[in-house]
């Protein structure tokens, strides 16, 4: 067997949920301020999954988005990846469901968790399947609803989280590599510092008794955290940089998990990158998990900030402990009519498709 040369990305996409919830909604919930939020953390609003929404709904809606981009119908994929912490169910995986929606016929699929930093993992993963022949178009997609286990009356957690979906289609090539290099690591005996306990088979029903403030909801020690994010973050671009042979200066664009505005800021600097190459949206959408890093490039695509080519790093950081690098470079075009990629809910993608109608309009925003 032939082996590729190398991987393409040939396509991204993302989706969030049409509800947004702004700061000063949060000041009704918890004893907090826009002005506190917004200091210390950057985040103005961010999108919330209503009762009917699912964790599945936005993974489609992204999928479809980023294959869209690619112009590549859903026969040709043959592998679905799935970068999740918050499935609808154990099983069947999302990534399944994603597989049978978009009508990936010739897939195999299967979803990953890596906290915040999936979409690194998922990423690299299907970069392995390609080169070892295995596989030759992939879909890598990245979705968190953390809103549903966040307790809403936890001033300290629950301002930081969104809810949102992004993808990317990755495939075989005989002439380029455009995934330069990646680094993943983990840490388990950091996994106490950021939790979601009692949500999995440890968890007894009708056992042992978990009290109610504890039970399901999401656990952060943030001063920690922060501090983790700041040393990993440097770390990894510079190891994941070493791997493509090239310096932090290569770096055309920075785009990391969208935790902190002050994470982003204090690593850009210790990396020596400017303000203008680093890509972040999380004023508007918070922190989307494994969603963060292709939404971020979806939006800064859709925006012209990020032209072709460009050389870019995606690095994520979170719970497990995790972290990891991407370096990657940019070339594909949006093979839709616009030419732009805007962001689309799963609602207005099922009105499209019912209408017949292909282009994308951005979702209300605020
Ligand atoms: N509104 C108002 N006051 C608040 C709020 C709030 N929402 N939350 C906490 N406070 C108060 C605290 O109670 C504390 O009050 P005290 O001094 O009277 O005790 C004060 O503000 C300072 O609290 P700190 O926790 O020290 O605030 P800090 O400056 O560390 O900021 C934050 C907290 C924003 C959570 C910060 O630690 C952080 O960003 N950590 C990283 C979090 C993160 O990125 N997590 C996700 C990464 S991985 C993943 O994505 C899953």
């Amino acid at each position: 067997m032939k082996l590729p040369i190398g991987t393409k990305i040939i396509g991204v996409g993302a989706a969030v949920p049409p509800n947004v919830v702004t700061n000063v909604d949060l000041e009704a919930l918890v004893e907090t301020s826009d002005e506190w939020i917004e200091t210390r953390t950057g985040v103005r609003s961010r999108r919330v999954v209503g009762e009917e929404e699912t964790c599945t709904d936005l993974a489609i809606a992204a999928a479809r988005d980023a294959l869209a981009f690619a112009a590549v119908p859903a026969e040709a994929i043959d592998l679905v990846i799935v970068a999740t912490s918050t499935p609808d169910n154990l099983y069947p995986s999302t990534a399944c469901m994603v597989q049978a929606a978009i009508g990936a016929q010739h897939a195999f699929a299967f979803d990953m968790e890596a906290a915040c930093t999936g979409i690194v993992y998922a990423l690299t993963v299907a970069q392995h399947f390609i080169a070892l022949g295995t596989s030759k178009t992939v879909l890598v997609v990245g979705v968190d609803i953390h809103s549903r286990f966040l307790n809403w009356e936890d001033r300290s957690t629950c301002i930081l989280f969104g809810d949102g979906a992004g993808a990317f289609v990755l495939q075989a090539s005989d002439t380029d590599n455009e995934v330069l290099a990646t680094y993943l690591r983990a840490d388990g005996k950091g996994g106490h510092l950021l939790h979601i306990p009692n949500t999995g088979a440890g968890f007894p029903h009708g056992g042992k008794t978990v009290p109610k403030e504890t039970h399901r909801f999401l656990q952060m020690n943030g001063r920690a955290i922060y501090e983790f994010a700041v040393n990993a973050v440097p770390e990894a671009v510079r190891a994941a940089c070493a791997k493509a042979g090239m310096s932090v200066e290569g770096i055309d664009f920075l785009i990391p998990h969208q935790a902190n505005k002050r994470i982003i800021k204090a690593a850009a600097d210790r990396l020596g990158l400017k303000e203008e190459q680093l890509v972040s949206n999380l004023d508007e959408y918070g922190n989307t998990s494994a969603a963060s890093i292709p939404l971020a490039f979806t939006e800064a695509i859709g925006q012209g900030k990020i032209k072709t080519p460009s050389t870019c790093c995606l690095v994520g950081f979170g719970g497990g402990l995790t972290w990891g690098a991407a370096v990657i470079r940019w070339t594909a075009v949006d093979q839709r009519r616009n030419g732009t990629a805007a962001m689309i809910s799963p609602q207005a993608q099922d009105s499209q498709r019912q209408s017949g109608t292909t282009d994308k309009k951005p979702t209300k925003r605020r």
